[in-house]
């Protein structure tokens, strides 16, 4: 699949294979400048969306990344031709030849990401039928889509399940609907978007997300003709129009990614710029690193910004907080952190509200020597949904803790660049097993890592 998304676009770099092993000389602090580019929760979202276009579109800041990469190869199956454009990181894409693909073709990307799923709107709009693949995506709880199912159905799309993954038809077009939402589900949210905008009608969508990466999603949408209101108290309306064309955009600066190198500065006792990340995007999170005890700088100058992140002269302190929608503390903002607050004075407890199951990689951190116990009840305050189900969703972590070097397995996305990071912050040399799974979101990481410098061999 690589080579032959290298063939079509060379955006992605051709790599030799290397070994899947990063070897970690650990103990020093991480101190220099790394830069972030376009969210890849957006980015992989506005890619589906120029599939609902007539016209081509372009979108800046792309990041080097295997999700990219992988919904490339999913549009270019669909006929949209997808080129890099004249400036680094630019990708044009022309959508002007839709087209069916094999249910064999698409079954190359089976189990590669969950993007797929949110193709359902944009390929019943344009071709009337879909076939979704088994979508892939972080181990980290059941992540049902049942939501997204229930909508398209009564949007008017006939969904059959098979052993191969989803047939989709809408033999009579999409239509409007009024829909709430459980729970307010970032997937489903953008699948009623991306429904929606082309729909007859009206829809409105209540108890929606609302996270930065959504409204720009939005925002894109709105560039490429569609007409969407956000109300207040999470409501989004949507009046379809007929026909959209394509958009021009900057995609929002990955606030994951920006969060994840402020962890490490401060697991590493380091001092780390990044170069693109936003205050405003990541609110919730400065106040957790200032309670910490960390210290930022933002820095607004117009030849592009950034916020700097440090490991303060003192100890760091113990924090409760609970992950949650926005504009809650995120949940892929959590596991690099606790590998920061192992090293904090006394006892922080963090509560997981939006999976079920994302503490699997404290396993690790403890034989490292962490001090980190994961419990079913919800600790810190708010009872959520999980709580009395028997889902080890809270962790206590006890501060400070030597960490030593270990071999490490990466068991998804943010846990395995958690992984990283206590490498990093221990002394001694520790093997980190099945490290190109953080190429899917994290660009050049060992490039950035080694600029930051990181003592790291594959
Ligand atoms: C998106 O996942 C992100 N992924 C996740 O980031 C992120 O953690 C999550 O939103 C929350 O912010 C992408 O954007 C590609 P959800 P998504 O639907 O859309 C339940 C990363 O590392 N739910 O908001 O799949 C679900 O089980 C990834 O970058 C249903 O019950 O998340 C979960 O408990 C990991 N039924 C909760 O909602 C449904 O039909 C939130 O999931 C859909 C969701």
């Amino acid at each position: 699949m690589l080579s032959s998304v290298v063939q079509h676009t060379s955006f992605f770099r051709s790599e030799a294979r290397m070994s899947d092993v990063l070897v970690v000389n650990g103990g020093a602090p991480l101190k220099g400048e790394v830069t972030v580019r376009g969210a890849k929760n957006l980015v992989s979202k506005a890619m589906v969306a120029t599939v609902l276009g007539e016209s081509r579109s372009r979108m800046f800041d792309v990041p080097r990344i295997r999700d990219v990469e992988i919904v490339t190869g999913l549009l270019e199956l669909h006929g949209v031709k997808v080129t890099p454009g004249e400036h680094d990181g630019e990708l044009v894409f022309d959508p002007s030849n839709v087209e069916r693909a094999g249910v064999d073709e698409i079954n190359v990307h089976a189990g590669s990401s969950r993007i797929p799923i949110l193709l359902c709107g944009p390929l019943l709009h344009r071709l009337g039928h879909a076939f979704i693949p088994e979508l892939g995506g972080c181990n980290i709880g059941g992540r049902p889509i049942d939501f997204h199912l229930e909508a398209l159905r009564r949007f008017g799309a006939v969904v059959d399940k098979a052993p191969e993954g989803l047939h989709l038809s809408a033999p009579d077009g999409l239509h409007g609907i009024k829909y709430h939402l459980d729970y307010p589900s970032v997937g489903a949210t953008e699948q009623i978007l991306l429904a929606a905008v082309r729909a007859k009608g009206v829809t409105e969508l209540s108890n929606a997300a609302v996270e930065p990466e959504i409204i720009d999603l939005i925002c894109v949408l709105q560039k490429m003709g569609a007409i969407i209101k956000v109300h207040t108290n999470r409501v989004i309306e949507i009046e379809g129009v007929p026909r959209l064309g394509g958009f021009v955009h900057r995609p929002i600066p990955d606030r994951i990614e920006a969060a994840s190198w402020a962890s490490a500065a401060l697991a590493t006792k380091g001092d780390i710029f990044v170069r693109g990340a936003r205050q405003a995007d990541m609110m919730t999170y400065l106040n957790v690193f200032r309670s910490i005890g960390g210290e930022f700088e933002v820095d607004d100058s117009p030849s592009g910004g950034g916020i700097r992140f440090w490991h303060p002269v003192g100890d760091l302190r113990a924090v409760a907080l609970e992950t949650d929608v926005h504009p809650g503390f995120m949940t892929d903002w959590q596991q690099p952190l606790v590998v920061a607050l192992s090293q904090a004075n006394g006892l922080s407890v963090v509560h997981e509200t939006v999976y079920e199951n994302r503490f699997g990689y404290t396993e690790a951190l403890a034989q490292m020597g962490a001090n980190i116990q994961v419990y079913q009840d919800c600790l810190g305050g708010t009872p959520c949904r999980f709580g009395r189900m028997g889902f080890r969703h809270s962790a206590v972590i006890a501060g400070p803790a030597k960490l030593h070097a270990h071999d490490l397995i990466i068991p998804d996305l943010r846990a395995g660049f958690s992984h990283l990071i206590a490498a990093m912050a221990a002394e001694g040399r520790s093997r980190v097993h099945g490290v190109d799974l953080i190429n899917r979101g994290y660009e050049n990481f060992e490039g950035k890592l080694t600029a930051l410098g990181a003592d790291i061999a594959r």
